[in-house]
């Protein structure tokens, strides 16, 4: 290992010490590039399955998909965690999400994430016990827009409190090294944050969890659909468009 590679005890011992920066990377070229700014935390998330690929939603990346970006990312050798996410249907069997989380380790991945809590707690115990770091997500799970049909904010309602706070603490308990937290209520989110005992990394969840991560292309502005209102991104389209009109007019 690397002597600056950041490990997963360093994340951990982040908490209400220091802010932990996480975001997306899908390719060779920007993990390099956002592992030379520092970011301790670099997700190859199944969002590229919008912002690359350009499916409607995550339900339509496959292992496959993911495990060829996953190699990219990781041949850039970052510095920061690399975490790999298991996409729609890949954790069903807690046999099924080891042999696919260790095939993302193969592939060059740290850590890996999935979507859920409880329902999902056998596989995240498996996973654990075959000692591959795991990266919980809680509230807004993006796997599952078809059957809540669209992203909803979680935690306005006392079931949805109740659950993310057993969610957050099954999830500690099992082994997880932080947690995600995805467009939780902001009192909600600070509230986790405060009861455990791992790191929170917020994304449109507002400013009191102990991290946030944003989908790269939503933070630069070349997002192919809309852009969260949480992301405040720069307009690198508009540069690109600029760039490549006046290059264009110029030949
Ligand atoms: O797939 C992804 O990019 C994610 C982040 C938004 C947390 O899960």
């Amino acid at each position: 290992m690397s002597p600056g590679k950041v490990t997963v005890a360093q994340l951990r011992q982040m908490k209400g010490r220091q802010k932990i920066a996480a975001l997306t990377a899908y390719d060779f070229a920007m993990a390099q590039l956002l592992d030379a700014c520092g970011v301790p935390l670099l997700l190859v998330g199944d969002s590229l399955g919008m912002v690359v690929l350009g499916h409607p939603d995550t339900t339509h990346v496959t292992m496959e998909e993911m495990i060829h970006h996953v190699r990219a990312a990781a041949r850039a050798k970052p510095n920061a965690l690399l975490v790999a996410d298991l996409p729609f249907r890949s954790y069903e069997t807690p046999a099924q999400a080891v042999a696919n989380a260790m095939r993302f380790v193969e592939a060059g991945a740290d850590a890996v994430k999935a979507e859920g809590g409880r329902a999902i707690l056998e596989s995240v115990r498996a996973i654990i016990a075959a000692g591959i770091p795991f990266l919980g997500h809680l509230g807004m799970l993006p796997q599952q827009v078809l059957e809540e049909g669209g992203y909803h904010i979680k935690g306005k309602i006392e079931v949805e409190h109740a659950g993310l706070l057993a969610d957050a603490a099954a999830l500690c308990d099992a082994g997880a090294f932080a947690i995600v937290l995805e467009l939780v209520t902001p009192p909600v989110a600070r509230e986790l944050t405060q009861r455990v005992s791992v790191p929170t990394i917020g994304i449109g969840s507002g400013p009191d969890c102990d991290g946030q991560i944003l989908v790269t292309t939503d933070l630069l502005g070349t997002s192919p659909g809309r852009i969260p209102k949480h992301a405040q991104p720069a307009n690198l389209a508009e540069a690109i468009r600029t760039t490549v009109t006046a290059w264009k007019a110029a030949l």
